[in-house]
């Protein structure tokens, strides 16, 4: 699917799923902000990319940008359209999860999780529809399964990732007067840092176990749903949530 000369931002780019995206992303033609709580992780990322696939350096830019920090978000969309003129694409992928029970959590994990996860994504959204209500343009959240069933020990990411779907219907519709297109994906289980450092051996097995495609994903089994939103050929899908879990919730 050919993104042409379309301009994306991908939070959560250096690493894991954003990654792939960015690296599938940038082979269809699209121009890329390559993000990470860090520049020099972004920089890392673009080295990484540049020595993977062919792209010219034009195609990227690389941020550091903290989720939490308002100020940040701002610079960097201003710097992205006054590189590009435009953003087609706003791919919100940056997040962090947890694997905490309700009675060992502290208020500061509550807070952390929604700064980044829904705050942010909000936060940034915003800029960047400031401008993409001029042109139009396609929205993709990355939600999780465990925002549509819920998860053991994971009340406050659970809680993010709902809000995220919630989000989703809430800006499909308001953002349609625009021609802005807002959906989300929803991965199972993906063999990321994320997963590495929450999901146990012992429950990697069983959800194998309980997976009908019988294994885990890696970030690209999910790069096809998120080049099909991004995509013209997604013209009139709005406010879905595309399960990419190979029917794990079945
Ligand atoms: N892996 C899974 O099994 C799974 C399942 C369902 C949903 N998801 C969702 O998929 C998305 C990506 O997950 P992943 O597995 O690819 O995670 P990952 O490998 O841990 O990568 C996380 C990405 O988010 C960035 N990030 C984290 N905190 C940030 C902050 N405060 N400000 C800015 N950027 C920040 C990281 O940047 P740095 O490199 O600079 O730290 C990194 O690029 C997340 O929204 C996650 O909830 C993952």
């Amino acid at each position: 699917m050919k993104l042409g000369h379309k301009v994306a931002i991908i939070t959560g780019s250096t690493r894991g799923i954003g990654y792939m995206i960015a690296k599938r992303f940038l082979q269809n033609g699209a121009n890329v902000a390559i993000c990470g709580s860090t520049l020099e992780n972004a920089l890392k990322a673009v080295e990484n990319l540049k020595k993977e696939i062919d792209i010219n350096p034009d195609q990227v830019l690389p941020f550091g940008i903290d989720m939490k920090d308002t100020q940040n978000i701002k610079n960097m969309v201003e710097q992205v359209i006054s590189k590009w003129q435009k953003i087609d694409i706003l791919i919100n992928n940056a997040g962090i999860t947890s694997n905490c029970s309700l009675l060992d959590s502290q208020d500061e994990d509550f807070y952390n999780m929604f700064e980044i996860n829904l705050f942010g994504l909000l936060k940034i959204t915003r800029e960047v529809v400031r401008y993409m209500k001029d042109t139009g343009g396609s929205i993709i959240n990355t939600s999780s399964m465990v925002g549509i069933n819920g998860g053991k020990n994971q009340v406050a990411y659970a809680a993010s990732k709902f809000a995220v779907n919630g989000v989703t219907k809430s800006l499909a519709k308001e953002l349609g007067q625009y021609n802005i297109r807002v959906n989300a994906v929803a991965p199972g289980v993906v063999a990321t840092d994320m997963m590495k450092n929450s999901v146990s051996e012992e429950m990697k097995q069983t959800l194998i176990h309980l997976t009908p495609l019988a294994k885990m994903a890696t970030p690209e089994d999910l790069v096809g749903a998120y080049l099909y939103l991004a995509s013209d050929e997604a013209s009139f899908t709005t406010g879905t949530i595309i399960q990419v879990d190979g029917g794990l919730q079945l």
